[in-house]
Parts: structure tokens; sequence; C-alpha cells
């Protein structure tokens, strides 16, 4: 079995490669735990937030858009909150066919196929739970290379460049799509 050792606020923690994965909402007392990756630049450099640096963003945050996003749940090992993951509809008009994904994982956890099970565990459950979406999508920065291997992964196809196409950190850059359809039809 392969392991990895790290250190955690002074514990050593033994992470499995076959941990169990599981999504859920996120509840207030996840905070310290959403601190983890939020104020790592690390895990914000391809994110279109900035990087918090304060808890009481951080709660603000999860009271004011998370818990009450419409589809918003915690990556968790043994229900500790390691990740994020969300499906945003779009509301506009018709447009409520199509979803955009996006994901974030604390950084001692990357490289282990966490996000990309993850993933996979959302395709399969949003379509039946949101009948009327028929497009889950992401848009991936040209440079997070990580990500659109993820997506490569988890059956995403990938449709092409979208040329300065969104403003991250102060600059305009490039996206790369990627689509999954529902299955079902
Ligand atoms: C991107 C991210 C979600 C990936 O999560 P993860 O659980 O580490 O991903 P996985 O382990 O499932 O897969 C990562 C894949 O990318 C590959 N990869 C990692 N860095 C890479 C690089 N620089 N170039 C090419 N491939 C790379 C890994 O080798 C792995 O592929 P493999 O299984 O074929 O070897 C994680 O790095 C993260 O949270 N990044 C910061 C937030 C972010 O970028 N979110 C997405 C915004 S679109």
């Amino acid at each position: 079995m392969d392991e990895t050792c790290s250190q955690s606020e002074g514990k050593e923690e033994m992470i499995q490669e076959n941990s169990n994965i599981t999504l859920r909402p996120i509840v207030l007392s996840d905070v310290d735990d959403f601190m983890v990756w939020a104020t790592d630049d690390k895990v914000s450099k391809f994110c279109l937030w900035d990087t918090y640096t304060s808890k009481e963003e951080a709660l603000n945050y999860i009271k004011d858009h998370a818990m009450s996003h419409p589809w918003h749940r915690v990556i968790c090992i043994e229900n500790r909150a390691i990740g994020a993951i969300s499906v945003t509809p779009f509301y506009h008009g018709s447009d409520v066919f199509r979803g955009e994904l996006g994901y974030v994982l604390a950084h001692k956890y990357w490289g282990k196929g966490i996000v990309t099970k993850a993933v996979k565990m959302v395709v399969d459950s949003v379509f039946k739970e949101w009948p009327k979406l028929k497009r889950l999508q992401a848009t991936v920065n040209v440079g997070n290379k990580a990500s659109q291997r993820v997506l490569e992964k988890a059956g995403f196809e990938k449709e092409g460049v979208l040329r300065n196409y969104i403003v991250m950190k102060g600059e305009i850059v490039d996206s790369i799509m990627f689509s999954v359809l529902d299955r079902v039809d």
C-alpha cells in the first residue's frame, strides 16, 4: 500500500491512497479546514478568488455563499473537509441546461487522484439530481495542467481555447473549455 506521511499541526497524519472520499454540504465548523486551502497562494494561483487573509472573511463566505449555493460540497476524508467542489447553474433565460464545475483541494493532498474521483462522483450524480442539466462545463487557465488532466481523466472533452477570456489576478488570460454532456439521453 502506498502511503504518504505529512505534518499537520504538529501531529503526524497518514494519508492512504485508498482513503474513502466523500462529498457533503459545508457547515460553519468546517472553517478551520477551509482556511487551510483558502489561505494558500499555491491553491488560489489559478482561481478567480484572492487568497483569504482572515477567518472572518472565510466565515462570511461559508455563511453567505457556500451554504446557500445551489450545489456546493466539501471533499472529505473521514468526514474532514480537505477541499471543495461546486456546480453553478446558469440562470439566464433558457440557459438552465448548462452548469459550471469548480473545485479546489488543500495542497498536501494533491496528486493522489482525489479530485478526479470527486469529479466522477459529481458527474454520476448531478445530471440525475438536476434533470434539466444537459451540459457540465469547466473553464481552466491554460497554465493549469493538473486541472486539465483531472478533467481528461474524468471523461470531459476538451473543446478548445477561449482567447483573452477571463481576468485572473488582474490579468486577462486564455482559458480552455472542457465539457461533459448528460449521458442518459
Ligand atoms: C487542480 C487540482 C484540483 C488537482 O487535484 P488532484 O486531486 O491533485 O488531481 P488528481 O491527483 O486527481 O490528478 C492530477 C493529475 O494532473 C497531473 N499533473 C499535476 N501537475 C501537472 C503538471 N504540472 N503538468 C502536467 N500534469 C500534471 C498529475 O500527474 C495527475 O495526472 P496522472 O494521474 O495522469 O498522473 C489541485 O491541484 C488544486 O486544488 N489546485 C488548485 C485549485 C485549482 O487549480 N482548481 C481548479 C481551477 S480550474
